[in-house]
This record gives C-alpha cells, structure tokens and sequence, in this order.
C-alpha cells in the first residue's frame, strides 16, 4: 500500500493496527461485553478520556515511549468495580499517538508468594540499551508491601504483552523501621553520576513521618537505603507515588533527575491524608540524594497538580517530542451502586504537557498536542463583550464532548472588588460562598458547561478578579452546587488563585475547558492553574447540553476570542471495526 501521502500518525496507526492484528503473543485484547460497556449505559462514559473498557481503574503506573509506541499501564480490579484489595494488577495500553489506545492482556497480575495480594503501582525505567524495566510494589503473601522489579519476556515484541518477574523477587524487603503496609511506589529510577540507579520509594518512618526513600542499585536486584531520605514529609504522615524531574530552565525539558549539585528539579507526593497531589520546585543535590523545597516545609502547602479531583498523578519524558506528559486519576463521585450499574470506575486526565513557568516557580500543564486531532466541528463566538449578567449559548456543536478556549479581557481592573487577605488561606471555602450566581464587580465570569435546556442543571467554571493594594489577584472556581439534581454525588466548590500579574498581561486570562461526559477538566490563566471535576447530570442520559459563555459581574467583560470544538470520539480500548472479532474468546482461539 503505498502509504506516502498519509500523515505520518495515520502511518503508525495503521502500523499498530497491522501489529495488533498479527501479533502471535497477543492474548486477550477485550472481553466479549467490553464494546457494548464500553459505548455507555448512563451517558457518563467519556469519549475521549483513558479508561478501560470495564471495571475499576486507579492510579497511572509506569508510562513510557518505547520503539515508537506508548505504553500506559494502570491500576486495575479485573474482576469488579470497586478498588479490589487482593487482586490489582497492571491493565496495558499502547498507542501511537496518545489518544487511540488499544487494550492488551494485564502485565502483571498477582502470581508469586512476593506479590500474591496485589501488583501495586510502580514505574517504568528505560535502560540505556533501550529496554525497559519495571519496579512495582508487590502486596507479599504475608501482606508485606515488597519492591519488586520485572522484564519483558521477549524484549523485541514491540507490544511488550509478557513481562517476567524474576525469581530473586522481592528486590526490596520492608525495611524494619517501616510498618509493613507504609512502603511503595517505586519511581522510575534515574543514573548517577558514580554509575549507580536510584530510585524514590515512598514509606512513614516509625516516630518520623511520611518519607520518600532513596535507594541505590547497580543491577537493579540489590539495592541499599540511603541513610538520608530525599525528603521527609514531617506533619504529612503516609505519602505516596512520589515523583523526581528536572526542570532546570523553565520551558526546557530534559528526562531524568540531571547531574550537578542544586541542579533545580520538582518533587511531586501524593498525600493520603488530604488525597491531593502536590509538587514543590527545588534543589536536588544529586551525591546526598537529598531535596531541599524552595518553598514551605509542610509539602500539605505546596502548590497542587490540580486543585479538583485528580490523585497518584505520575509523569514520564517523552523523548520523542522531548516533553514531559502527566496523567493524573480522577475517580467517580458518586456512588458504588452507580458504579455497579455503569460497570466501571475512575478515568484518567488527558495526557498534559507540564513545564516549568517563566516564574521559575509554578509548573504549566496543557492537554497534549494530539487532544487537537479530536476536534472536528468549531464554532467561533464572535461576541464583543459579555455584559453584567449576560449569558451567550455557543451553539451549534455537541456540549458533551466539547474543547472551549476562550480569551477574556478586563476592561477596568480597578473596579475589582477588594480582596480581604483571609480569603487566600482558603481559596476553595471563597468559591463557595461567591459562586457563580453572587454577582461581584470583576466577575464571576466563564463558562457554564453540562447545562440542561432549563439550567436546572449546569456546572460553572469562572474567574473573579480582586484588588490587593495596587495588585490583582484571580481567583478561578469549579462550582459544582448545580451539576446535577441528583441525590448522593458530590458537588463542592473547587478553587485555587491563579498565580499571574493580570495586569502586565494587560488584562488578560485565558479558560480552557475540556467538556466530556461526566469530566469538566480546566485550564485557567494558560495552564497555570488546573481543575478536574467529576460531574453526573440527570440530563445526559439523553444528551443535549448546552454550552454558555456568562458573565455575573456589575462590569462588563470582553471576548477577545472564543473557540469551540466537537470532539470526536477517540478509540480508547476498544478496537477499531474491521479488526474485532465477535468475542475475545474466538479471537485468542484463532491465534
Ligand atoms: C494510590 C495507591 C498507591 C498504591 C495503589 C494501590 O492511590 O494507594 O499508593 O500503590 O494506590 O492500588
């Protein structure tokens, strides 16, 4: 087939497809019910968000790009809907483009007497002869949390389906002054300058507190403690899934933790505690193994990934496009019973670019690149200026799966209302009591997204702007009171500031919000603020949302720009038409 004229996505899609089809060490790719599961049965499946085609998923696990192709492996109860205790395993995806995913047989599934009760979450590490390893957290026979590392079994399958756990598993014993149940989630280990591997592990030291361990290898089987952690999460108590990367020169990515002591990196935990993942820009001295935060010691205060619903975020370096891409897992809101009913649970985010911020402080995040590919039909709002209490429909595109960048522009700062300075400790609690509908004098104003015909139900993503003294401050809210008429979901408000000097940016702030059936995720200020919202309207069920532009400030506010998108529905673990045999069964009988 000549193949010249085709873009080259089009190109290693239809490759993957051949490798999909003709794989011999492929197994099982969908179970028989996985299709009709996987078009919906309540309208809040998402369309072009990650999940399996059914059952419970949970955190990200060792994300990598390997010869051509991404892996995404995850946290997964292939027998239920709820978290599964004794039974998770590592679900497998691959795609070519980060969009279009295709499921493969789990990696890892509970086995051996070092992972008997669970295959926790863990990290992909490409060696230098470009093979990959895996470093996982085994629940033992005896309920021990045990480190454990695992192959490929034919490094040249480019689908990598089998992994081989070797032997002399575990490689890491709980340490004995770490309870037996405080110790996981290895991160993708990174080279020193001595030669040796290291990598992060998470633990609550005894009397102590929540810690992120180093450990040293030159094999990858014995690995020895550093007697000094990382860092040391004091008041944190148990942390997990930490991540270490290097962000040296704000917008320049490079992979692993880099040489050269105080080289600038950024720490990311995810705290039980309070299920939020927060990150902090520091100095990582690369011969201590050591971090020291450029910012408040109680990482509880340290600036959040997302300040919606996203937790056990992991990061890996894309080395094809030299970029580093994040996932984050956003769970259901509702409840198990609606869980049972949908027959899954937990999404991921879209893949987003993160780097560090000209500010050298924050990081940015952006939806990858590829997310652009689903759009298909745009609407462009020409609209001049949202005026005090103005709402403007965008019409002319499915509001349930949607992609709106809007460009906002304030005409009067000045008239800002004034900010009083406890309203920065708790940005959230602010969002509730000023929702969408309590007028202020800049703002709110936004988007209202998954909004029925009679508004009974919508859910508002806004900004206000305040005055401190001669600065301004933005606040940007989720406000999901409205999201649904239905009982028992979870509706908060969600709310951070947007770190930016709207005024040198001359009065503008840009929203980006990806709208997908029961996910709302939010790009406030280019990226600088994000929040991710579950959200289950009654309405859904039969389609027809509504998309709105609105402002509720006594000022009115300018459109500088508003693009609208239907996005297409991506392939996500089901497989394409024409390759899909009627049931899984007869597939694997036919290999
Ligand atoms: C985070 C986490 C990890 C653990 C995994 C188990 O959500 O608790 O610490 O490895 O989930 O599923």
């Amino acid at each position: 087939m000549d193949m010249s004229g085709l873009p080259p996505l089009a190109v290693a899609f239809f490759h993957l497809c051949l490798l999909l089809s003709s794989s011999s060490s492929l197994r099982v790719l969908v179970a028989p019910d996985a299709v009709e599961e996987s078009t919906g049965r309540n309208g809040s499946r998402t369309a072009y968000h990650f999940q399996p085609a059914k059952n419970w998923m949970n955190d990200p696990n060792g994300p990598m790009y390997h010869n051509g192709l991404y892996h995404f492996f995850y946290q997964y109860n292939p027998d239920g809907v709820t978290w599964g205790n004794g039974n998770l395993s590592w679900g497998h995806s691959v795609s070519v483009d980060l969009v279009n995913w295709f499921a493969l047989d789990a990696a890892l599934q509970p086995s051996r007497s070092f992972d008997a009760n669970g295959c926790w979450s863990g990290s992909a590490t490409i060696l230098p002869d470009g093979s990959p390893v895996m470093l996982y957290t085994g629940i033992d026979a005896r309920g021990d949390q045990v480190q454990n590392v695992a192959f490929p079994k034919n490094a040249s399958d480019p689908l990598l389906v089998e992994w081989v756990k070797p032997e002399y598993n575990p490689v890491i014993p709980v340490p004995a002054d770490i309870k037996r149940d405080d110790f996981r989630d290895p991160s993708t280990a990174w080279l020193g300058a001595d030669g040796l591997w290291r990598i992060a592990v998470a633990a609550r030291v005894h009397d102590v507190g929540g810690a992120t361990l180093i450990y040293r290898s030159k094999d990858f089987l014995r690995w020895e403690r550093n007697a000094d952690p990382l860092y040391l999460a004091h008041a944190a108590g148990m942390v997990e899934c930490p991540d270490l990367f290097p962000v040296s020169e704000p917008g320049v990515e490079v992979g692993l933790p880099a040489s050269g002591a105080g080289a600038r990196h950024v720490l990311k935990m995810s705290v039980m505690d309070t299920v939020q993942d927060y990150y902090v820009v520091g100095s990582y001295d690369d011969t201590a193994d050591t971090f020291v935060p450029e910012d408040d010691d109680d990482c509880r205060s340290w600036r959040r990934l997302d300040y919606g619903h996203v937790y056990a975020s992991k990061s890996f370096f894309d080395p094809s496009k030299n970029r580093r891409v994040l996932w984050g897992w956003a769970n259901e809101s509702d409840s198990v019973a609606d869980d049972l009913v949908r027959g899954w649970s937990g999404v991921q985010t879209v893949p987003r670019k993160i780097w560090l911020d000209e500010d050298g402080k924050q990081l940015r995040q952006w939806p990858v690149e590829e997310i652009e590919t689903l759009r298909s039909k745009r609407v462009n709002l020409l609209i001049p200026e949202v005026n005090a209490g103005g709402v403007n429909e965008i019409i002319g595109i499915v509001g349930e799966q949607a992609d709106v960048e809007v460009v906002f522009e304030i005409p009067a700062l000045e008239h800002a209302d004034v900010l009083e300075p406890n309203w920065l400790l708790d940005p959230q609690s602010l969002c509730g009591e000023k929702g969408a509908s309590v007028p202020g004098s800049v703002g709110p104003f936004g988007l209202l997204v998954m909004a029925s015909g009679d508004m009974q139900e919508h859910t508002a993503v806004f900004f206000r702007v305040f005055r401190q003294n001669d600065k301004y401050k933005v606040l940007m809210c989720t406000d999901l009171s409205r999201s649904s008429t239905r009982d028992g979901v979870y509706k908060p408000p969600y709310g951070a500031f947007v770190d930016m000097d709207i005024e040198a940016h001359s009065g503008i702030i840009s929203l980006r919000t990806l709208v997908d059936h029961s996910v709302v995720e939010s790009f406030g200020g280019g990226g600088r603020t994000c929040i991710t919202a579950r959200v289950y309207p009654d309405h859904v069920v039969n389609g027809n949302s509504h998309l709105y532009v609105f402002n509720n400030g006594t000022g009115a506010v300018k459109v500088s720009s508003l693009d609208a998108w239907e996005m297409a529905t991506a392939t996500v673990n089901v497989l394409p038409d024409g390759l899909i045999a009627a049931s899984s069964v007869s597939r694997a009988q036919a290999y």
